[in-house]
Protein backbone atom coordinates (compact mmCIF):
# COMPACT_ATOMS: atom_id res chain seq x y z
CA UNK A 1 0.00 0.00 0.00
CA UNK A 2 1.66 3.23 -0.93
CA UNK A 3 -0.28 5.51 1.44
CA UNK A 4 1.31 3.13 4.52
CA UNK A 5 4.52 3.70 3.12
CA UNK A 6 4.56 7.36 2.72
CA UNK A 7 3.13 7.31 6.06
CA UNK A 8 5.85 5.36 7.90
CA UNK A 9 8.46 7.69 5.89
CA UNK A 10 6.73 10.70 6.99
CA UNK A 11 7.51 9.47 10.61
CA UNK A 12 10.58 8.23 9.72
CA UNK A 13 11.59 11.71 8.95
CA UNK A 14 10.71 12.99 11.86
CA UNK A 15 7.70 14.72 10.61
CA UNK A 16 4.38 15.23 12.16
CA UNK A 17 1.14 13.37 10.80
CA UNK A 18 -2.24 14.30 9.97
CA UNK A 19 -5.33 12.25 11.82
CA UNK A 20 -6.34 10.89 8.51
CA UNK A 21 -2.78 9.42 8.23
CA UNK A 22 -2.99 7.96 11.41
CA UNK A 23 -6.27 6.61 11.15
CA UNK A 24 -5.67 5.22 7.78
CA UNK A 25 -2.66 3.21 9.40
CA UNK A 26 -4.36 2.33 12.95
CA UNK A 27 -7.97 0.73 10.88
CA UNK A 28 -6.29 -0.63 8.01
CA UNK A 29 -4.42 -3.00 10.30
CA UNK A 30 -7.12 -3.57 12.49
CA UNK A 31 -8.93 -4.44 10.05
CA UNK A 32 -5.89 -6.89 8.65
CA UNK A 33 -5.15 -5.08 5.43
CA UNK A 34 -1.68 -3.59 7.09
CA UNK A 35 0.81 -6.69 7.84
CA UNK A 36 2.22 -6.87 11.28
CA UNK A 37 5.78 -6.31 9.53
CA UNK A 38 4.32 -2.39 8.20
CA UNK A 39 3.07 -1.58 11.52
CA UNK A 40 5.98 -2.74 13.47
CA UNK A 41 8.06 -0.38 11.29
CA UNK A 42 5.39 2.35 11.69
CA UNK A 43 5.45 2.01 15.70
CA UNK A 44 9.18 1.95 16.03
CA UNK A 45 8.93 5.07 14.25
CA UNK A 46 6.80 6.46 16.38
CA UNK A 47 8.82 5.32 19.40
CA UNK A 48 11.89 6.94 17.93
CA UNK A 49 10.29 9.64 16.81
CA UNK A 50 7.92 10.81 19.11
CA UNK A 51 4.64 12.27 18.67
CA UNK A 52 3.70 15.89 19.14
CA UNK A 53 0.47 16.10 21.50
CA UNK A 54 -2.22 16.60 18.27
CA UNK A 55 -0.81 13.59 16.86
CA UNK A 56 -1.33 11.45 20.27
CA UNK A 57 -4.61 12.99 20.44
CA UNK A 58 -5.49 11.69 16.60
CA UNK A 59 -3.85 8.24 17.66
CA UNK A 60 -6.48 8.15 20.77
CA UNK A 61 -8.88 9.23 18.33
CA UNK A 62 -8.43 7.04 15.50
CA UNK A 63 -7.85 3.66 17.96
CA UNK A 64 -11.16 4.71 20.10
CA UNK A 65 -13.16 4.88 16.85
CA UNK A 66 -12.52 0.85 15.91
CA UNK A 67 -14.98 -0.42 18.28
CA UNK A 68 -18.02 0.64 20.80
CA UNK A 69 -17.93 2.93 23.63
CA UNK A 70 -19.64 2.10 27.00
CA UNK A 71 -22.56 4.42 27.94
CA UNK A 72 -22.81 5.32 31.53
CA UNK A 73 -25.01 8.60 31.08
CA UNK A 74 -28.55 6.81 32.16
CA UNK A 75 -26.79 6.06 35.48
CA UNK A 76 -27.19 9.39 37.76
CA UNK A 77 -24.62 10.63 39.82
CA UNK A 78 -20.52 10.83 39.61
CA UNK A 79 -18.67 8.17 37.35
CA UNK A 80 -15.40 6.75 37.94
CA UNK A 81 -12.94 5.05 36.41
CA UNK A 82 -9.48 4.10 37.28
CA UNK A 83 -6.22 2.45 35.83
CA UNK A 84 -3.13 1.45 37.24
CA UNK A 85 0.43 1.30 34.76
CA UNK A 86 0.97 -1.90 36.42
CA UNK A 87 2.86 -2.99 39.04
CA UNK A 88 4.41 -5.98 41.48
CA UNK A 89 1.49 -6.71 43.96
CA UNK A 90 -0.84 -4.33 42.95
CA UNK A 91 -3.95 -5.71 44.55
CA UNK A 92 -5.48 -2.18 45.19
CA UNK A 93 -8.47 -2.11 42.85
CA UNK A 94 -9.62 -5.41 44.33
CA UNK A 95 -10.40 -2.37 47.54
CA UNK A 96 -11.10 0.46 45.60
CA UNK A 97 -13.23 -0.52 43.24
CA UNK A 98 -16.04 -1.67 46.23
CA UNK A 99 -15.06 1.54 48.53
CA UNK A 100 -16.19 3.53 45.21
CA UNK A 101 -19.10 1.59 44.66
CA UNK A 102 -20.11 1.59 48.70
CA UNK A 103 -19.76 5.00 48.19
CA UNK A 104 -22.19 5.98 45.58
CA UNK A 105 -19.35 6.67 42.78
CA UNK A 106 -20.14 4.09 39.58
CA UNK A 107 -17.45 2.56 38.47
CA UNK A 108 -16.92 0.28 35.59
CA UNK A 109 -13.54 -1.07 35.69
CA UNK A 110 -12.23 -2.62 33.13
CA UNK A 111 -8.64 -4.70 33.99
CA UNK A 112 -6.03 -6.84 32.62
CA UNK A 113 -4.07 -10.02 32.88
CA UNK A 114 -0.87 -10.30 33.86
CA UNK A 115 2.18 -9.87 31.44
CA UNK A 116 5.84 -9.95 31.98
CA UNK A 117 6.80 -9.30 35.47
CA UNK A 118 3.64 -7.55 36.57
CA UNK A 119 0.62 -9.20 37.62
CA UNK A 120 -3.30 -8.70 36.33
CA UNK A 121 -6.24 -7.85 38.40
CA UNK A 122 -8.55 -10.44 36.07
CA UNK A 123 -6.09 -13.39 36.84
CA UNK A 124 -6.22 -12.80 40.49
CA UNK A 125 -10.27 -12.42 39.85
CA UNK A 126 -10.42 -15.56 37.94
CA UNK A 127 -8.75 -17.29 41.48
CA UNK A 128 -12.53 -16.81 42.95
CA UNK A 129 -14.45 -19.86 41.99
CA UNK A 130 -16.72 -19.40 39.38
CA UNK A 131 -16.25 -15.58 38.88
CA UNK A 132 -16.59 -14.08 35.09
CA UNK A 133 -14.45 -11.56 33.92
CA UNK A 134 -16.21 -11.35 30.57
CA UNK A 135 -18.99 -9.06 30.38
CA UNK A 136 -21.00 -7.98 27.35
CA UNK A 137 -21.08 -3.93 26.96
CA UNK A 138 -24.71 -4.25 28.28
CA UNK A 139 -23.92 -6.73 31.16
CA UNK A 140 -21.68 -4.20 32.42
CA UNK A 141 -23.89 -1.12 31.90
CA UNK A 142 -26.81 -3.19 34.16
CA UNK A 143 -24.52 -4.51 36.58
CA UNK A 144 -23.10 -0.98 37.31
CA UNK A 145 -26.44 1.17 37.66
CA UNK A 146 -27.91 -1.90 39.48
CA UNK A 147 -25.06 -2.34 42.12
CA UNK A 148 -22.51 0.76 41.49
CA UNK A 149 -19.53 -1.26 40.19
CA UNK A 150 -17.83 -3.59 38.18
CA UNK A 151 -14.34 -5.54 37.58
CA UNK A 152 -14.34 -6.76 34.33
CA UNK A 153 -12.19 -7.71 30.62
CA UNK A 154 -11.93 -4.86 28.25
CA UNK A 155 -14.78 -6.41 25.74
CA UNK A 156 -13.38 -7.61 22.48
CA UNK A 157 -15.87 -4.98 21.02
CA UNK A 158 -13.72 -1.69 22.89
CA UNK A 159 -10.38 -0.56 21.03
CA UNK A 160 -9.64 -3.66 19.18
CA UNK A 161 -6.85 -1.83 17.34
CA UNK A 162 -4.98 -1.52 21.04
CA UNK A 163 -5.44 -5.48 21.71
CA UNK A 164 -3.62 -6.13 17.91
CA UNK A 165 -1.32 -2.70 18.40
CA UNK A 166 -0.11 -3.73 22.18
CA UNK A 167 0.44 -7.51 21.20
CA UNK A 168 2.48 -6.23 18.76
CA UNK A 169 4.62 -3.85 20.93
CA UNK A 170 5.08 -6.25 23.13
CA UNK A 171 7.27 -8.25 20.92
CA UNK A 172 8.92 -5.61 18.65
CA UNK A 173 10.81 -3.26 21.46
CA UNK A 174 7.86 -0.16 20.77
CA UNK A 175 6.29 -0.42 24.43
CA UNK A 176 8.40 2.26 26.26
CA UNK A 177 6.77 5.28 24.14
CA UNK A 178 4.97 7.81 25.93
CA UNK A 179 2.29 8.73 23.05
CA UNK A 180 1.92 4.67 22.26
CA UNK A 181 1.38 4.09 26.04
CA UNK A 182 -0.76 7.10 26.77
CA UNK A 183 -2.60 6.64 23.31
CA UNK A 184 -3.19 3.11 24.40
CA UNK A 185 -4.24 3.91 28.02
CA UNK A 186 -6.54 6.86 26.94
CA UNK A 187 -8.29 5.22 24.23
CA UNK A 188 -9.58 2.31 26.72
CA UNK A 189 -10.39 4.87 29.07
CA UNK A 190 -12.56 7.25 27.03
CA UNK A 191 -14.41 4.11 25.66
CA UNK A 192 -14.83 2.66 29.04
CA UNK A 193 -17.67 6.02 29.68
CA UNK A 194 -16.46 7.47 32.63
CA UNK A 195 -16.40 11.20 33.05
CA UNK A 196 -13.30 11.14 36.00
CA UNK A 197 -10.48 9.22 35.00
CA UNK A 198 -7.90 8.34 37.77
CA UNK A 199 -4.60 7.17 36.91
CA UNK A 200 -1.98 5.44 39.23
CA UNK A 201 1.44 6.06 37.28
CA UNK A 202 3.68 3.79 38.79
CA UNK A 203 7.23 5.15 39.03
CA UNK A 204 10.28 3.20 40.22
CA UNK A 205 12.43 -0.57 39.50
CA UNK A 206 9.41 -2.71 39.09
CA UNK A 207 7.39 -0.30 36.26
CA UNK A 208 7.93 0.61 32.84
CA UNK A 209 7.65 4.30 34.14
CA UNK A 210 11.16 4.40 35.78
CA UNK A 211 11.61 7.71 36.75
CA UNK A 212 9.55 10.96 37.80
CA UNK A 213 10.50 12.86 34.46
CA UNK A 214 8.69 10.25 32.44
CA UNK A 215 5.79 9.77 34.25
CA UNK A 216 5.42 13.22 34.56
CA UNK A 217 5.63 13.68 30.76
CA UNK A 218 3.49 10.42 30.60
CA UNK A 219 0.81 12.36 32.82
CA UNK A 220 0.55 15.48 30.96
CA UNK A 221 -0.09 14.02 27.94
CA UNK A 222 -2.52 11.97 29.14
CA UNK A 223 -4.43 14.90 30.32
CA UNK A 224 -4.22 16.63 27.90
CA UNK A 225 -5.81 13.55 25.30
CA UNK A 226 -8.39 13.51 28.19
CA UNK A 227 -8.95 17.42 28.15
CA UNK A 228 -9.65 16.67 24.39
CA UNK A 229 -12.30 13.44 24.73
CA UNK A 230 -13.96 16.00 27.79
CA UNK A 231 -12.79 13.81 30.24
CA UNK A 232 -11.09 15.12 33.73
CA UNK A 233 -7.79 12.61 34.34
CA UNK A 234 -6.09 13.06 37.50
CA UNK A 235 -2.35 11.32 37.34
CA UNK A 236 -1.30 9.64 40.66
CA UNK A 237 2.49 8.87 40.98
CA UNK A 238 3.13 6.18 43.17
CA UNK A 239 6.44 4.51 43.87
CA UNK A 240 6.86 0.76 42.76
CA UNK A 241 10.56 -0.21 43.51
CA UNK A 242 8.83 -2.90 46.64
CA UNK A 243 6.38 -4.80 46.03
CA UNK A 244 2.76 -3.21 47.55
CA UNK A 245 1.89 -5.02 50.44
CA UNK A 246 3.05 -8.81 51.24
CA UNK A 247 1.09 -10.66 48.80
CA UNK A 248 2.34 -11.52 44.86
CA UNK A 249 0.31 -13.94 43.67
CA UNK A 250 -3.20 -14.50 42.82
CA UNK A 251 -5.48 -15.65 45.31
CA UNK A 252 -3.20 -14.65 48.03
CA UNK A 253 -3.60 -11.26 46.56
CA UNK A 254 -7.08 -11.44 47.01
CA UNK A 255 -6.83 -12.66 50.27
CA UNK A 256 -4.74 -9.29 51.34
CA UNK A 257 -6.95 -7.44 49.35
CA UNK A 258 -10.09 -8.86 51.17
CA UNK A 259 -8.37 -8.92 55.14
CA UNK A 260 -8.09 -4.89 54.34
CA UNK A 261 -11.94 -4.67 53.16
CA UNK A 262 -12.99 -6.70 56.30
CA UNK A 263 -10.69 -4.91 58.92
CA UNK A 264 -8.25 -7.73 59.12
CA UNK A 265 -4.74 -6.49 59.84
CA UNK A 266 -2.76 -5.78 56.99
CA UNK A 267 0.39 -4.04 55.73
CA UNK A 268 0.43 -0.36 56.87
CA UNK A 269 1.57 1.57 53.36
CA UNK A 270 -1.14 -0.77 51.56
CA UNK A 271 -4.06 0.26 53.79
CA UNK A 272 -2.51 4.04 53.49
CA UNK A 273 -2.24 3.60 49.48
CA UNK A 274 -5.43 2.31 49.27
CA UNK A 275 -7.37 4.83 51.28
CA UNK A 276 -5.80 7.87 50.16
CA UNK A 277 -6.06 6.80 46.15
CA UNK A 278 -9.86 6.20 47.00
CA UNK A 279 -10.26 9.63 49.01
CA UNK A 280 -8.61 11.38 46.34
CA UNK A 281 -11.37 10.08 43.44
CA UNK A 282 -14.09 10.90 46.74
CA UNK A 283 -13.16 14.13 46.34
CA UNK A 284 -12.84 14.20 42.52
CA UNK A 285 -16.79 13.15 42.62
CA UNK A 286 -17.28 15.62 44.80
CA UNK A 287 -18.32 13.34 47.42
CA UNK A 288 -17.79 14.05 51.31
CA UNK A 289 -17.14 9.99 51.89
CA UNK A 290 -13.88 8.52 53.53
CA UNK A 291 -12.37 5.73 52.78
CA UNK A 292 -11.13 4.35 55.91
CA UNK A 293 -14.82 4.97 57.41
CA UNK A 294 -16.75 3.25 54.43
CA UNK A 295 -14.36 0.19 55.20
CA UNK A 296 -14.40 0.38 59.05
CA UNK A 297 -18.61 0.15 58.43
CA UNK A 298 -18.16 -3.02 56.52
CA UNK A 299 -19.81 -1.45 53.40
CA UNK A 300 -17.12 -2.24 51.26
CA UNK A 301 -16.97 -5.76 51.68
CA UNK A 302 -20.67 -6.14 51.86
CA UNK A 303 -19.93 -4.70 47.97
CA UNK A 304 -17.08 -7.16 47.08
CA UNK A 305 -19.71 -9.66 47.80
CA UNK A 306 -21.77 -8.50 46.07
CA UNK A 307 -19.58 -7.49 42.94
CA UNK A 308 -17.98 -11.58 42.83
CA UNK A 309 -21.81 -12.67 43.63
CA UNK A 310 -23.04 -10.71 40.35
CA UNK A 311 -20.43 -12.22 38.40
CA UNK A 312 -20.84 -15.61 39.60
CA UNK A 313 -17.74 -15.75 41.86
CA UNK A 314 -18.03 -17.91 45.31
CA UNK A 315 -16.97 -15.50 48.03
CA UNK A 316 -16.00 -18.55 50.22
CA UNK A 317 -14.01 -20.23 47.78
CA UNK A 318 -11.70 -17.55 48.95
CA UNK A 319 -10.92 -19.67 52.29
CA UNK A 320 -9.42 -22.66 50.68
CA UNK A 321 -6.17 -20.45 50.73
CA UNK A 322 -5.98 -21.76 54.49
CA UNK A 323 -5.32 -25.43 53.01
CA UNK A 324 -2.88 -23.96 50.60
CA UNK A 325 0.80 -25.62 51.03
CA UNK A 326 3.75 -23.82 51.21
CA UNK A 327 6.68 -25.19 49.21
CA UNK A 328 10.00 -23.35 50.59
CA UNK A 329 10.57 -20.86 53.38
CA UNK A 330 13.16 -17.95 52.93
CA UNK A 331 15.21 -17.74 56.08
CA UNK A 332 17.29 -14.26 57.20
CA UNK A 333 21.22 -15.08 57.70
CA UNK A 334 21.85 -11.86 59.13
CA UNK A 335 20.10 -9.61 62.13
CA UNK A 336 19.02 -5.82 60.82
CA UNK A 337 16.71 -3.68 58.63
CA UNK A 338 15.13 -4.17 55.65
CA UNK A 339 16.00 -1.18 53.47
CA UNK A 340 14.78 -2.21 50.19
CA UNK A 341 12.97 -5.30 47.86
CA UNK A 342 13.43 -5.36 44.55
CA UNK A 343 9.65 -5.45 42.97
CA UNK A 344 11.03 -6.67 39.50
CA UNK A 345 13.13 -9.35 40.74
CA UNK A 346 9.97 -10.51 42.96
CA UNK A 347 7.75 -10.46 40.18
CA UNK A 348 9.66 -12.66 37.68
CA UNK A 349 10.29 -15.06 41.19
CA UNK A 350 5.93 -15.08 41.43
CA UNK A 351 5.73 -15.87 37.52
CA UNK A 352 8.71 -18.83 37.80
CA UNK A 353 6.58 -19.98 40.45
CA UNK A 354 3.40 -20.01 37.82
CA UNK A 355 1.68 -17.16 39.29
CA UNK A 356 1.82 -15.24 36.12
CA UNK A 357 2.68 -15.85 31.95
CA UNK A 358 6.01 -14.90 30.18
CA UNK A 359 3.97 -15.81 26.76
CA UNK A 360 0.51 -15.21 26.64
CA UNK A 361 -0.51 -18.83 26.24
CA UNK A 362 1.14 -19.98 29.51
CA UNK A 363 -1.70 -21.19 32.21
CA UNK A 364 -1.73 -19.12 35.70
CA UNK A 365 -1.25 -21.35 39.13
CA UNK A 366 -4.29 -19.26 41.25
CA UNK A 367 -2.35 -20.39 44.01
CA UNK A 368 1.23 -19.78 43.01
CA UNK A 369 3.00 -16.72 44.51
CA UNK A 370 5.15 -15.12 46.56
CA UNK A 371 3.97 -13.96 50.33
CA UNK A 372 6.52 -11.19 51.46
CA UNK A 373 7.29 -11.81 55.69
CA UNK A 374 8.89 -9.03 56.24
CA UNK A 375 8.30 -5.88 54.01
CA UNK A 376 10.77 -2.56 53.53
CA UNK A 377 11.28 -0.77 56.78
CA UNK A 378 11.15 -3.55 59.55
CA UNK A 379 13.69 -5.16 61.26
CA UNK A 380 14.64 -9.15 61.24
CA UNK A 381 16.99 -11.51 63.45
CA UNK A 382 18.96 -14.61 61.61
CA UNK A 383 16.53 -17.10 61.02
CA UNK A 384 13.47 -15.38 60.84
CA UNK A 385 11.24 -15.90 57.64
CA UNK A 386 11.64 -13.03 54.95
CA UNK A 387 9.47 -14.61 52.68
CA UNK A 388 7.28 -17.64 51.79
CA UNK A 389 6.85 -19.92 48.70
CA UNK A 390 3.88 -21.31 46.93
CA UNK A 391 3.40 -22.96 43.51
CA UNK A 392 5.26 -25.51 41.36
CA UNK A 393 8.52 -23.93 40.37
CA UNK A 394 8.84 -23.55 36.37
CA UNK A 395 12.88 -23.38 36.54
CA UNK A 396 15.06 -24.53 40.09
CA UNK A 397 13.51 -23.87 43.18
CA UNK A 398 17.33 -23.48 44.26
CA UNK A 399 17.60 -20.51 41.64
CA UNK A 400 14.32 -19.15 42.73
CA UNK A 401 15.29 -18.88 46.56
CA UNK A 402 18.27 -17.21 45.28
CA UNK A 403 17.16 -14.75 43.51
CA UNK A 404 13.97 -13.94 45.66
CA UNK A 405 16.96 -13.67 48.50
CA UNK A 406 18.90 -10.93 46.14
CA UNK A 407 15.72 -9.01 46.13
CA UNK A 408 16.02 -8.26 49.84
CA UNK A 409 18.56 -5.60 50.45
CA UNK A 410 19.74 -4.79 54.37
CA UNK A 411 20.85 -1.33 55.20
CA UNK A 412 19.78 2.06 57.22
CA UNK A 413 16.29 2.67 56.74
CA UNK A 414 15.45 6.01 55.93
CA UNK A 415 14.30 7.95 58.94
CA UNK A 416 11.45 9.27 56.70
CA UNK A 417 10.00 6.71 54.94
CA UNK A 418 8.92 7.21 50.90
CA UNK A 419 5.68 8.92 50.61
CA UNK A 420 2.88 7.25 49.58
CA UNK A 421 1.86 9.04 46.60
CA UNK A 422 4.90 11.08 44.92
CA UNK A 423 3.13 13.70 43.66
CA UNK A 424 -0.25 14.34 41.83
CA UNK A 425 -0.89 15.65 38.60
CA UNK A 426 -2.02 18.17 38.20
CA UNK A 427 -0.35 19.65 41.38
CA UNK A 428 -2.92 21.40 43.72
CA UNK A 429 -6.39 19.70 41.69
CA UNK A 430 -6.60 17.73 45.42
CA UNK A 431 -6.61 20.62 47.91
N1 LIG B 1 -0.93 -0.18 29.83
C1 LIG B 1 -1.67 -0.07 28.71
O1 LIG B 1 -2.88 -0.26 28.75
N2 LIG B 1 -1.05 0.25 27.58
C2 LIG B 1 0.27 0.46 27.49
O2 LIG B 1 0.77 0.76 26.42
C3 LIG B 1 1.04 0.33 28.66
C4 LIG B 1 0.40 0.01 29.82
Amino acid sequence: MPGVIDVIEAKRDGNALTFSQINEIVVGYTDGIIPDYQMSSFLMAVYLRGMNDEEAISLTKAMLETGDSIDLSNIPGPKLDKHSTGGVGDKISLAFVPILAAAGVSIAKMSGRGLGHSGGTLDKLESITGFQVKLSVTEIVRQVSEIGGCICAQTESIVPADKKMYALRDVTGTVESIPLIAASIMSKKVAGGADTILIDVKVGKGAFVKDLTQARRLSNLMRTIGAAFDKNVICELTPMDAPIGQAVGNLMEVVEATRLLQKDPVDHRFLELVTELANNALFLCKSSANAKDIIASGSAWNKFIEIVEAQGGDINSIARWNDVAPIAQIVSTQTGNIAAIDAEIIGRASLQLGAGRAIKEEHVDPLAGIWLNSVVGTSVSKGDTLATLYGTPRSSLDSLVAAISSAYVFGQCPAVPAPIILESIPVGALQ
